[in-house]
């Protein structure tokens, strides 16, 4: 398994390989996306947008033998960075792949200078939040009745760079 970055690839003779594959790996997220988080999918082109935005940072993770996406996120890099998304097809889970690209992420966020990582995650999602912990982020607070469909409280958790 191998973590990269979308539309990060090499110029000049490899040039179009590389757009067609970023096309297509953009397309597997925007559906993997769209099948997870059916009330508010972030959309093809956002994540189209992501590549070309130099605060995005879009993270892809590829089965090697295989070139199957089986995971992504999205991380948006200010004085504080927000995890946007972060996800992992059901059938790949629990084999370290949404650690991985978090560790990516954090390192990242570090030596973009942000003085920490937030983010919001419905309060009963335990495996979002047990990723989190075992990534040393810490809850910070509530906001009551902040999701919809269904209605939930999210909580907030910040990592610390
Ligand atoms: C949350 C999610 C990204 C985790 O992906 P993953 O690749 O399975 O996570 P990892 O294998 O890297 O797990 C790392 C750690 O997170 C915690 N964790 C992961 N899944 C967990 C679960 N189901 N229950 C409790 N803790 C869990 C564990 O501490 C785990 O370490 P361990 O396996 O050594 O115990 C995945 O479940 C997912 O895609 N969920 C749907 C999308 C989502 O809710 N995303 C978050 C909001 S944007």
């Amino acid at each position: 398994m191998r973590i990269f970055a979308p539309g990060c690839g090499s110029r000049g003779a490899q040039g179009d390989q590389d757009a067609a594959r970023t096309e297509a790996v953009l397309d597997r997220i925007a559906g993997i996306d769209e099948m997870l988080f059916k009330s508010n999918p972030w959309g093809r082109k956002s994540f189209a947008d992501s590549v070309q935005n130099e605060f995005d940072l879009l993270l892809a993770a590829e089965e090697e033998e295989t070139g199957e996406i089986l995971g992504y996120g999205l991380l948006r890099s200010f004085d504080d960075a927000e995890l946007i998304r972060i996800a992992v097809v059901p059938e790949a889970r629990r084999r370290g792949i949404a650690g991985r690209m978090l560790s990516v992420m954090t390192d990242h966020a570090g030596k973009c200078g942000a003085s920490g990582i937030f983010l919001e995650v419905r309060s009963s999602n335990t495996p979002a939040i047990g990723l989190y912990r075992s990534a040393g982020f810490k809850e910070e607070g509530v906001r009551k009745g902040y999701y919809h469909d269904p209605k939930e409280d999210a909580l907030i958790m910040r990592y610390s760079c």
